[in-house]
């Protein structure tokens, strides 16, 4: 039974792929009264931005040096283009959501319309994408990528639905992005080299003794980026909280993140666990062992006991002899 359990978790390791997630996101901004430029707009990738552009700017961001393929230079000139039209349809959405939330005169000066569109790859291959806007906090439409309609959250944006949907094209021109296009484009802006960053984590084992218990933890910190796997192998253990890790960041931009399993006291000494940590930083994996040690120093003991019989017995065999002796 307990062999089985360890076969199942080396099993299930087997098949997860330390790759990363990568997500492709574009963030629009149109708002009144926060101080902000009337219009914004962000290209981020994997909490890295790569475009920024605003409605104060004059010129668009340049394509940076590490784009340099001709296929890199014509996607950024795509993102140069697409903004001009995102900043129209934004804009347009806001102002139809302002009149339609407002038409009993009770909305405040400050408002403010946020757009997101975001692709996926995860590392499985799965590919996901999803558009979605809000107006001040709340959800206000979707965009149904298979069937290139607008999805209206709210009955407030179905003037803005209906008049992106008398231009067909415009709005499969969308979709079509969002099902593959948005995919290249990932692939191009995922080579950038603050987005290459790979900080190897540190791997640290601490051990607390509770009520006929031990809780051994494992401490993983200082890698980049954020997504890790830490599991712990070995018979008998059991999770604490639910076995869920928060990956927490640390000062310096790097990530940090624990992972805790009771022992139960009787299996102390007796098997070897280890904390297996997988990363994009790792060709393979860090292994750290606990249980070892212990077992190690139960040898040693039973060592020095057998030698002490030993010295204690032979004492007691002069002792006999000299006795005989006399
Ligand atoms: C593009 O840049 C990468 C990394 O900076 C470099 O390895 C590659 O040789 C460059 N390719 C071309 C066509 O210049
Ligand atoms: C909402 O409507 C009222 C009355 O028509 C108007 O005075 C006010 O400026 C409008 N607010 C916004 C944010 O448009
Ligand atoms: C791939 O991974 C994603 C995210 O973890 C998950 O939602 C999806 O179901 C997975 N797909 C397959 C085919 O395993
Ligand atoms: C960890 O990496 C080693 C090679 O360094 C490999 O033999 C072992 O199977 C890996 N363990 C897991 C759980 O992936």
């Amino acid at each position: 039974m307990k062999n089985a359990f360890g076969v199942f978790l080396l099993l299930h390791l087997q098949k997860v792929r330390t790759d990363l997630q990568y997500d492709n996101c574009a963030y629009w901004t149109s708002s009144k009264g926060f101080g902000l430029p009337e219009y914004t707009e962000r290209i981020v990738l994997n909490d890295v931005t790569i475009f920024y552009h605003d409605s104060s700017l004059r010129s668009k961001m340049p394509c940076p040096d590490w784009i340099n393929t001709t296929a890199g230079r014509h996607e950024w000139s795509i993102i140069h283009e697409w903004t001009d039209h995102n900043r129209y349809f934004i804009t347009l959405a806001f102002q139809s959501a302002i009149h339609q939330f407002n038409i009993t005169g009770s909305l405040s000066d400050q408002n403010i319309y946020q757009g997101s569109g975001c692709c996926s790859l995860y590392p499985n291959g799965t590919y996901r994408a999803l558009l979605t806007h809000a107006f001040n906090g709340k959800d206000f439409l979707s965009l149904d990528i298979n069937s290139n309609a607008i999805v209206a959250a709210v009955p407030q944006a179905a003037i803005y639905k209906n008049r992106r949907e008398s231009d067909p094209v415009s709005i499969a021109e969308t979709a079509a992005y969002y099902k593959k296009k948005c995919l290249d484009r990932l692939n191009i802006l995922k080579q950038a080299p603050e987005v290459l960053i790979r900080k190897v984590p540190e791997v640290r084992i601490f051990e607390q003794q509770k009520a006929g218990t031990i809780t051994v933890t494992c401490h993983v910190t200082g890698f980049y980026p954020r997504v890790v796997q830490v599991d712990w192998l070995g018979p008998d253990l059991q999770p604490v909280d639910e076995g869920i890790t928060d990956v927490l960041p640390n000062e310096d931009g790097t990530y940090q993140t624990k992972k805790s399993v009771i022992v139960p006291e009787g299996d102390v000494g007796e098997h070897i666990y280890s904390c297996v940590v997988l990363h994009s930083s790792l060709p393979d994996n860090i292994t750290r062992v606990w249980g070892l040690e212990k077992r190690s120093r139960i040898a040693v003991w039973t060592l020095l006991a057998c030698v002490c019989l030993l010295v204690i017995g032979f004492g007691f065999w002069i002792r006999c002899q000299s006795d005989a002796h006399h």
